[in-house]
């Protein structure tokens, strides 16, 4: 560690190293390092070549497109001129291939009610839905704002906007009226879809009546179409208002899928930033698709018999690429579930892997970390022989839960793969690939093909290796953010203005002696403790990696002396907040990785204030150690479920 670096300094020590079982790698398609490096260097030395043979085998054109790739500064568009469409590719392309009858959709509703639905079946559900947004004068280009459950319907309706050109946006249905109304006009919305309700957890959540508060403040919204899930009573406004049935009573079965401008946007999708209102996230066509497809394919190593779960919700990327874009455009068979991971109990999710006989699953680090704070019996009593690979995503994994997540999930025979990517990114940007990659617990290890990072200090200098500093995308990529919606300014200063060339992808990360990278957080999570710059994860990995820690944040405060303190803010597995394990915790991290990382508060609490999507607002952490510096101030429950809740109406 230099003091004089500007870069961030790494204090974790990480050295297992978990290898694919010789099994698995000779049955997977990129079953070495030597098949992904050569795949990686063919990306790198001729991008044009290699996506070119990659995109006319993949994606059904329509016409053909001319030029690959064609970039001026940050503007790009990728196989211009071509025309495809996503739902034709997800959809059409499979029934043409003989596969129509393979199962698109498993789907499990919270109170246990099942759906199945085939390609052909799934067709012809977007089929009629797309003509039923038709007979509402939806057209390519408007926009379709969804705010639903997670039903089969949600699906429908993203690949139905996606057959006629239509551009959804849709909104986690956790979301309030002002959030909606907020979303809808930043982006237009001429359209409104919801249902009447949502289960959960035992109860239902009036989402129409969310939606006709929101509509109070949505002018440019036309018509309101409301799927029947709970039956729970609704009101009704006439002639604005239609029930998703009534719509496509009447409609033709077939809606060929438009042939459309490979950059033509396919959807917008809101992401709050640091600072400021959320931003419309814009992604296209051809670029877009092929990303999702391609990403998924090599990072799941998916084969036509799997059974791919994706735990997360529509109303995130992580829904869009991985539930529905990137799986269907392979042909894969994928549960959706509409619940919570503990209801009716804590087991949910494990009955679920056994009586689907799920291959594939992917989830978030703050799903691990609730479960294994449920307690291992809750996993104990399912059999999860059937699963192969696993997947997380969303937040850095702490190397402990990792190891859980190995053991006690995947049988200590899965490979697990640490996808690393963003909203912006449109599909995963580095991640291992399960046949290929060994895997080091926390690493999210090396970039896909076509995926060039580099890592810059505040000087815009390259680090070294095992520094850490700003990671950026050099080259373009097929998937990447064509813009923010309405916003060409604030799409140059967040992401291209600061290094120039490069995208910034505001993490921090580091990359090793082995070519491996690691997340360090977000670029404003960085303490800065006596001069030494130290990565949230690794103070949180250290403390996580005590037995009774079950989940925590490290955030620095204003310190006058060192400049800041480390103030971690951390729940427990069923132990006893003590001073005496306050005390042990200290030590703990010493041992783990030093003086410098020990924090200078611990406060222990029941949960922490996460986003809906939940990742932990470190920021709104940081005001709260800013707030109580009064030294030996604990702060209690009762004031901490306060903020957390205050956290939980921001969006
Ligand atoms: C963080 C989710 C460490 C990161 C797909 C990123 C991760 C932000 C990982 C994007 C990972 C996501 N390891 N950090 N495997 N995956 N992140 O837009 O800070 O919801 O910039 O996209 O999540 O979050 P978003």
């Amino acid at each position: 560690m230099s003091e004089q670096s500007s870069g961030i300094d790494n204090v974790m020590q990480e050295n297992r190293l978990f290898p694919p079982s010789a099994e698995f790698a000779g049955n997977a398609a990129i079953g070495s390092m030597q098949q992904y490096q050569e795949l990686w260097d063919r990306a790198e030395k001729d991008p044009t070549r290699f996506w070119d043979g990659i995109a006319k085998d993949e994606l059904h054109w329509f016409e053909p497109y001319g030029d690959v790739l064609k970039q001026d500064g940050h503007n790009v568009e990728w196989f211009v001129g071509g025309k495809t469409n996503l739902s034709y590719n997800c959809l059409d392309a499979h029934i043409e291939a003989g596969n129509g009858d393979r199962k698109a959709i498993i789907w499990e509703g919270e109170p246990g009610d099942t759906r199945t639905l085939t390609y052909r079946e799934l067709h012809g559900e977007v089929c009629k839905f797309a003509n039923g947004l038709k007979k509402l004068g939806v057209g390519v280009g408007d926009v379709v704002s969804i705010y639903m459950p997670m039903t089969p319907e949600l699906a429908i309706a993203m690949l139905a906007c996606a057959r006629i050109g239509a551009i959804h946006s849709v909104i986690f249905a956790g979301f309030s009226a002002e959030a909606i109304a907020d979303r809808n006009n930043d982006a237009k919305a001429k359209i409104q879809l919801t249902s009447d309700g949502l289960n959960r957890r035992g109860k239902v959540l009036p989402l129409k009546d969310t939606v006709d508060d929101a509509m109070k403040k949505s002018p440019t919204v036309e018509h309101v179409v409301v799927l029947r899930r709970v039956g729970n009573e609704v009101q009704w406004t006439e002639g604005r208002d239609h029930w998703w049935h009534e719509l496509c009573d009447s409609v033709d079965a077939d809606c060929p899928a438009l042939p459309l401008d490979s950059e033509t946007t396919s959807f917008i999708l809101y992401t709050s930033g640091s600072t400021g209102k959320p931003k419309g996230i814009r992604h296209t066509t051809a670029g877009y698709n092929l990303w999702a497809k391609m990403t998924f394919k090599w990072v799941f190593d998916w084969k036509p018999d799997d059974v791919y779960w994706c735990t997360a919700d529509c109303g995130w990327i992580t829904g869009h690429s991985y539930i529905v874009y990137g799986p269907m455009s392979a042909g894969a068979t994928c549960l959706m579930f509409e619940g919570a991971p503990n209801y009716p109990a804590e087991n949910r999710f494990w009955e679920l892997v056994e009586k689907y006989r799920v291959s594939i699953f992917y989830t978030a680090p703050t799903a691990i970390r609730a479960f294994i704070k449920w307690g291992d019996e809750q996993v104990e009593k399912h059999d999860l022989s059937s699963l192969r690979v696993l997947g997380t995503v969303g937040e850095g994994i702490n190397p402990e839960a990792w190891m859980w997540y190995h053991e006690k999930i995947g049988g200590g025979r899965c490979p697990i793969v640490d996808t690393w990517w963003q909203t912006e990114t449109g599909g995963i940007m580095m991640s291992p690939l399960p046949g290929a990659t060994a895997t080091k617990p926390g690493s999210c290890t090396k970039p896909l093909p076509g995926v060039v990072p580099a890592i810059v200090d505040e000087s815009l200098k390259p680090v070294g290796e095992n520094q850490g500093g700003m990671l950026c995308i050099a080259k373009p990529w097929p998937g990447m953010l064509r813009g923010v919606w309405g916003d060409d300014q604030r799409f140059f200063d967040t992401y291209w203005a600061t290094v120039p060339g490069n995208y910034l992808t505001g993490d921090n990360a580091r990359c090793d002696n082995d070519g491996y990278y690691w997340i360090m957080g977000r670029i404003d999570d960085v303490i800065n403790v006596s001069g030494h710059r130290l990565s949230t994860i690794e103070v949180e990995s250290a403390m996580v990696s005590h037995e009774a820690v079950a989940e925590c944040a490290a955030v620095g405060r204003p310190d006058e002396i060192k400049g800041q303190a480390i103030a971690v803010f951390c729940s427990l597995r069923g132990a006893e907040p003590t001073e005496e394990l306050r005390k042990e915790l200290k030590l703990h991290v010493r041992k783990e990785i030093g003086a410098l990382a020990v924090p200078d508060d611990i406060r222990f609490t029941d949960s922490l204030p996460k986003t809906r999507s939940g990742k932990i607002m470190r920021r709104l952490l940081r005001d709260i150690a800013a707030g109580r510096q009064v030294a030996g101030d604990v702060s209690t429950l009762e004031d901490y479920t306060a903020l957390a809740k205050l956290a939980s109406t921001e969006d």
